[in-house]
């Protein structure tokens, strides 16, 4: 039986109205359907289709075509750990495998009490902080196999938890409902922007680089127009930022799987 009401179709129809062309409101919709069903429905798909004047086989495509769409119900807290390459080799690998054995899942299962659904994720492009492991969509920065299990013992727990970079973590259905474009009034909390994430943007204006004007196309990149990447491979302070935070999170990786 699906739980979509009439107020959700109010809220789909809201959703395509807000574009030119309706059909580029499929992708927030599908959110909003999961964010209602918990997954990817056929009613959901129908609903849709429906909607957009568009066939369920054209939503059903684009729905099996993102990872972010699920057909099989997700827990409250979708957590994806990052075994993409950088995050792998700095403990992604190992903090995967101590979850599984944690939860007693695999991936793409949900926790017998329907509380954590855990994947593997690709890069998040969130490298500079790795081991990264999202929560709902939101970052969880310089993981380790042990801050892991505590991160899901405490969203069992229901205890609260917050983002290393964002808001207190919410439902996985809320922050489905949060895609779908309607706010919950969290997107200032937390801290933005890291340290990691800036050390570019400080080099820079430490150097004086700044980027080349848009109408610049230089001819080539050969040697000596790369100045940049020569200064900062002969820059003592990136070097020893690079390898300072290198260190720093294999110890702890390290330390943390020694225990
Ligand atoms: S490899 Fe994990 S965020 Fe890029």
């Amino acid at each position: 039986m699906t739980a979509l009401t009439q107020d959700t179709f109010g809220e789909l129809e809201a959703i395509a109205a807000r574009y030119p062309e309706a059909r580029s409101g499929l992708l927030p919709m599908l959110h909003l359907v999961q964010s209602v069903e918990g997954r990817i429905t056929p009613e959901g798909i129908e609903a849709c289709a429906t909607i957009l004047g568009i066939s369920a086989a054209e939503v059903s495509g684009v729905a099996t075509f993102y990872t972010m769409y699920k057909r099989k119900p997700v827990g409250d807290y979708l957590v994806g750990v990052c075994t993409n390459t950088l995050c792998a080799v700095m403990g992604g690998d190992l903090i995967f495998e101590r979850l599984k054995d944690h939860l007693d899942v695999g991936n793409d299962e949900t926790t017998e009490d329907g509380k954590v659904t855990l994947e593997h994720v690709e890069c998040n492009a969130a490298c500079d902080y790795a081991p990264v492991m999202m929560v709902n969509w939101e970052f969880m920065d310089n993981m380790t196999p042990a801050s892991a299990v505590q991160l899901v013992d405490d969203l069992r727990e229901g205890r609260e938890v917050t983002s290393t970079r964002g808001p207190r973590l919410g439902t996985w259905k809320e922050a489905e409902r949060v895609l779908a474009g309607f706010p919950d009034g969290r997107a200032d909390e937390g801290p933005g922007a890291g340290p990691a994430s800036l050390v570019g943007l400080g080099l820079a204006r430490q150097n004086s680089w700044t980027a080349p004007s848009a109408d610049t196309q230089p001819e080539s990149l050969g040697a000596g127009e790369g100045a940049p990447a020569d200064e900062a491979d002969s820059n003592p302070a990136e070097a020893a930022a690079v390898d300072q935070s290198s260190s720093a999170t294999e110890t702890a990786a390290e330390k943390d799987e020694a225990k």
